[in-house]
């Protein structure tokens, strides 16, 4: 078993992405402290685990203040967390022209702040109890910039940077830093989407029902982590080629993002 006795903090548990990191590792030996806004599918989730020392600590990402001052009981409870994984997060589809401010806030609270905040809160005691990793769920799309995403980009773009900067601090404290970047996944995401109003757009979208699946997704994930990778692109198709093909023909790569429609 992979993450045998590692205790495995993961944000965003309670749908998508983060369910399946949570029944993967808890499969792996691990004990899985499972983190989002909502307590009762948390629960629900954690039934489901395989045996182990599991538990559901509610928080709202959207509140990172808050966040750094709850974190410490959290810490003295458990003792350790080996492994940090900053997933919880927003999408977006919506043109900017059409956008109301707001809507920049709201992703940048939950897809920035609030991992930086988590971060701020657990690295100090990880570096105390002799090390570990912060994994942090990026994006394909914070990698390379595509129509309706204006908000949702730039978020994922930050936590990119904010990683490599981490990784360059940190590593000399025994501290591993991965960012992963998903392509299309299939999950709840493209309904959990926001509007030009800040709203859930509540609507299925073609690329994300198409997309990988996410028990697959979380397998790769859990092998990045395992070869202590710093950054991992992960997806099937285009959304997987799309930064390598940006990174060698720029020019190219812009003008079929201007051109397309891809949702
Ligand atoms: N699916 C994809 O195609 C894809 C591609 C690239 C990157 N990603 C990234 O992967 C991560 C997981 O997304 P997913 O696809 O699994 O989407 P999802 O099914 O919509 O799950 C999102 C998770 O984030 C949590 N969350 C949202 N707002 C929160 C808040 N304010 N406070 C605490 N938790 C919050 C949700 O929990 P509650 O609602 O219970 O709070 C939920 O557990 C995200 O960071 C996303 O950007 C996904």
């Amino acid at each position: 078993m992979l993450f045998k006795n590692k205790t495995v903090w993961i944000t965003g548990a309670s749908s998508g992405i983060g369910r399946e990191l949570a029944v993967q590792f808890a499969q792996q030996g691990a004990n899985v402290i499972l983190s989002s806004r909502s307590q009762e599918k948390l629960e629900a989730i954690k039934a489901e685990l395989a045996p182990g020392n599991h538990k559901v600590v509610p928080l709202d990402m959207a509140q990172p203040e808050r966040l750094m001052q709850d974190i410490p009981a959290v810490l003295d409870a458990v003792g350790r967390v080996d492994i940090l994984v900053n997933n919880a997060g927003i999408s977006q589809r919506s043109l900017f022209l059409e956008n109301e401010f707001k809507v920049y806030r709201q992703l940048m609270e939950v897809n920035y702040f609030g991992l930086v905040a988590m971060t701020k809160a657990v690295l100090p005691r990880m570096i105390e109890t002799g090390g570990g990793s912060v994994v942090a769920i990026s994006s394909v799309a914070g990698k390379v910039g595509s129509k309706f995403r204006t908000g949702y980009s730039g978020s994922k773009y930050a936590v990119v940077g904010f990683m490599d900067c981490l990784r360059a601090e940190v590593t000399q404290h025994g501290i591993h830093c991965l960012t992963i970047c998903p392509g299309s996944v299939k999950t709840a995401i493209g309904h959990n989407s926001l509007n030009g109003q800040g709203e859930a757009q509540n609507k299925p979208e073609a690329s994300i029902e198409n997309g990988m699946d996410p028990a697959d997704a979380a397998r790769q994930m859990l092998k990045a982590i395992a070869a202590r990778k710093d950054e991992v692109v992960i997806g099937k198709g285009i959304s997987s080629w799309a930064p390598t093909i940006k990174r060698f023909f720029p020019q190219l790569f812009n003008m079929m993002t201007a051109k397309t429609s891809y949702r």
